[in-house]
């Protein structure tokens, strides 16, 4: 069975984007943002692909997550991207769609979990690196699925950390793409 994936995102959608370049070799069937100012909102749109904003609680700005669940089965989608999507993922929503929900984290997990990894990374001289994982209940915790070391620690020290950033983006990219190319046949996907 082919996966039919959702990208959920709360930003530009650079990682969408490189998604979305390859549609030949996956199917992105919907993009949920958390943001309804998202740049990643208006690449989905100008690429053909369906796009909504998190459904919310009545009266309240806390996301809907059952109704999230629902939406993303009523377009038949078998699994989840998180691309950039500055939510934390609850316990129930995580067990719904166990197996079938990946991130992408711009560190060499399990370092620099959480925000500004690459920020803590470069100022400690460690490793620059991505990862794409399962995820968990707890935060940048999951399965990892593929990593991939772009600065050594060796080499950090030479980068500015806008030269430093702009290497980890790209390599986050190429990773995602890579990942989801694995994940696409459902026999290969594993908790
Ligand atoms: C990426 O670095 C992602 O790993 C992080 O937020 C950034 C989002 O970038 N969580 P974009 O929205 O895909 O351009």
């Amino acid at each position: 069975m082919t996966s039919r994936w959702a990208v959920l995102i709360s930003g530009r959608g650079s990682n969408l984007s490189s998604l979305l370049d390859h549609q030949d070799e996956f199917q992105i069937s919907l993009v949920v943002s958390s943001s309804p100012t998202a740049g990643g909102l208006w690449k989905a749109r100008r690429a053909g692909v369906a796009t909504a904003l998190v459904p919310l609680l009545a009266g309240s700005k806390k996301i809907d997550w059952e109704n999230l669940s629902v939406l993303l089965r009523e377009k038949r989608v078998t699994h989840i991207c998180l691309a950039g999507f500055m939510k934390i993922v609850p316990p129930s929503f995580v067990k719904d769609w166990q197996g079938r929900l990946i991130n992408l984290h711009p560190s060499l997990l399990p370092a620099y979990p959480g925000l500004e990894s690459i920020e803590k990374a470069h100022a400690d001289g460690q490793d620059l690196g991505v990862s794409v994982h399962f995820v968990s209940e707890d935060v940048d915790a999951g399965k990892i699925i593929s990593q991939r070391r772009c600065l050594k620690k060796t080499e950090v020290r030479r980068y500015s950390l806008g030269l430093a950033e702009f290497i980890v983006h790209v390599a986050e990219q190429r990773l995602l793409g890579a990942a989801v190319r694995f994940l696409q046949t459902s026999d290969r996907i594993r908790k």
